[in-house]
């Protein structure tokens, strides 16, 4: 399969200039001014065609929630949303504590042929904040172990998940909350989680990456850990970085301003490794319920964009090292990049269209988003994995 791009804004964490791209047998082939090659043509014109995102932190509740969302409608979402690859969460339903649930889910990921999959493993068994056995069991397509959507509150369950990682070669992606002090004060639960994980890793020397960093004093004891040379990545969501003094239920919660000022400038200068969307899908009822989170990989581009490059505070290429390159390096994945031999997994989007958010156009079956009704800017227009087209928008 070969497909050529022309005319395109081409931008990524190191390149922004105006050519074409031609990606045959699934990898960039090549990339520059007035390509020639026979083969379908897309014309980019207007467009600017960056690599397609690649999402650290994603929940499409399967096995056993699938009524929130599968992975045929999560790979629809994702596509829609402009990522080709996708790190899914064990809070699932049974938990993913075991290779038998990570095979299910690539399996099935593979049978769907929509985005790549990557299953992220529980930190304890069946999230009972205790049992680390199974993590024996993992062979090496796990890279991540997570209890997220829960805190692991014993010091020495944690050091010994920190030291079974270092062994096995796992990153720890941590879910920073302490439950005891969540009712009390949510912004102490999270430093105070963040400050013993940090430290933990730099008495162990295991690898971390900090979820959904949301408080400024978690973001300078990230900063803090990065300049001791502790071994640690961090993410922040769409959400945190656009909205403040908002009550929409999402753990953490929406901080305040000066939270969302830090963390970008966190953004400016590195301390943030990348945007995720810790896209969590639920129904109405479950909402109505309290169930926190929301459904998000359709609208981070937009937000993220709009929030951070239409405001002024980043390049675009700085979105593209936040939104591909960096999560493509955490996961160790020739993606990510617009460079020869990478994958061909990229996206054609419209910078200047004004987009209505409309949550009941979502392909993901969760229409929970704080951000209907909202005007936006950065429509994804296409999305090709591998040099096929997987999804396109129909304006186009
Ligand atoms: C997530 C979920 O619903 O699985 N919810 C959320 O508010 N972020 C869990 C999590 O990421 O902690
Ligand atoms: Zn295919
Ligand atoms: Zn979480
Ligand atoms: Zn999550």
């Amino acid at each position: 399969m070969e497909i050529l791009i022309k005319a395109a804004r081409i931008v990524d964490e190191s390149k922004d200039f105006l050519g074409d791209l031609y990606i045959k047998d699934g990898k960039i082939e090549d990339f520059g001014e007035d390509l020639n090659y026979t083969c379908k043509v897309v014309d980019g014109q207007g467009l600017t065609l960056m690599p397609s995102f690649i999402d650290l932190h994603v929940h499409f509740r399967e096995p056993g929630y699938t009524y929130k969302e599968d992975l045929d409608t999560g790979g629809l979402a994702a596509l829609r949303g402009g990522y080709t690859l996708v790190n899914l969460m064990g809070n699932t339903n049974p938990i993913c504590s075991s290779m038998e649930i990570v095979e299910y889910v690539l399996k099935r990921g593979k049978e769907l042929d929509l985005v790549d999959i990557h299953q992220v493993v529980s930190i304890t068994k069946d999230f009972d904040g205790y049992t680390l056995s199974h993590l024996d069991d993992l062979d090496e397509r796990v890279k991540f172990i997570s209890d997220d959507g829960k805190g692991i509150k014993s010091n020495i369950v944690m050091y010994k998940a920190m030291i079974k990682a270092l062994e096995k070669d796992l990153t720890l992606m941590i879910h920073a909350e302490d439950e005891d002090l969540t009712p009390i004060d949510y912004r102490i639960s999270e430093n105070i989680i963040t400050i013993r994980d940090i430290y933990l890793s730099k008495e162990t020397g295991a690898r971390l990456h900090l979820c959904h960093v949301s408080t400024k004093e978690a973001i300078e004891e990230v900063r803090r850990g990065k300049a001791q040379g502790v071994n640690l990545t961090c993410e922040v969501t769409p959400h945190h970085i656009a909205l403040w003094d908002n009550d929409y239920k999402v753990n953490p919660p929406i901080r305040t301003k000066e939270d969302v000022d830090a963390l970008i400038e966190g953004i400016i200068d590195g301390t943030v490794d990348a945007i995720a969307t810790d896209h969590a899908p639920h129904t109405g009822e479950d909402k109505l319920k309290g169930a926190p989170g929301l459904s998000g990989i359709e609208t981070a581009f937009p937000v993220s964009y709009t929030s951070l490059v239409k405001n002024g505070k980043i390049d675009l290429k700085k979105l593209s090292k936040l939104m591909s390159g960096n999560p493509g390096k955490i996961m160790g994945v020739r993606k990510g990049k617009i460079e020869k031999a990478y994958d061909g997994d990229v996206v054609l989007i419209d910078l200047d269209k004004e987009i209505l958010i409309d949550s009941q156009k979502f392909l993901s079956k969760g229409k929970n988003t704080p951000f209907n009704g909202m005007k936006l800017y950065g429509q994804v227009m296409m999305t090709i994995k591998g040099g096929e087209i997987k999804y396109s928008n129909k304006d186009l």
